[in-house]
């Protein structure tokens, strides 16, 4: 259970604030977007990656569809240009696949498949999600963060594999 998280964390540590990527598959549809926002950890003593995606992202309503997801990493590699085009387009305008040249293949154990483009993936079954109590949030984060109220929905997902594709 603690290879599932630990293994591999440091070079999701270190690549997460640059930008990793959040895939998920919902009734007929895939999408991908960048995150920089997210942990890694242990809660109900189970592996979890945690992410946190706002209402407006078309990957919430694919999510909101999903079993799963699959965290995306890459590991010394150049994907700039791709983290760049699904952080900054929306699944819901273009095929980010096509445009990023990005390539799905199936997971090992979950639904959504994972990007072959990326060394380290993990592999996540929704545990739970909780939207922000806006009451809660500091006025200042909530000025500099959320002037549209467009909050974070925070999405538990229990690591139920991580790996290097090489391995
Ligand atoms: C480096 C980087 C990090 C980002 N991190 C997050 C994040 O943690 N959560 C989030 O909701 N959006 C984040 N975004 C913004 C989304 O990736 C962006 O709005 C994307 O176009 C949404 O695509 P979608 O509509 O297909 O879901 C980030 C963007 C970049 C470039």
């Amino acid at each position: 259970m603690i290879d599932r998280y630990q293994k591999h964390s440091e070079a999701l540590l270190k690549q997460l604030p640059k930008g990793v990527f959040i895939t998920a598959k919902g009734n007929d549809v895939t999408n991908t977007m960048t995150i920089a926002w997210g942990h890694i950890g242990v809660l109900w003593g189970k592996p979890v990656f945690i992410a946190y995606v706002r209402y407006s992202r078309y990957t919430y309503d694919v999510l909101l569809q999903a079993e799963d997801f699959t965290i995306n990493v890459p590991v010394e590699q150049d994907v700039r240009e791709a983290l760049k085009i699904a952080g900054t387009e929306s699944g819901r305008d273009i095929d980010k696949f096509k445009k990023a040249n990005l390539t799905l293949k199936p997971a090992r154990q979950v639904n959504t498949p994972i990007l072959a483009d990326c060394k380290l993936q993990y592999e996540c079954k929704i545990l739970y999600r909780q939207s922000m109590e806006p009451a809660l949030i500091p006025d200042d984060i909530k000025a500099r963060y959320y002037p549209n109220h467009d909050t974070h929905i925070v999405f538990y997902g229990e690591i139920v594999e991580s790996y290097m594709l090489e391995e």
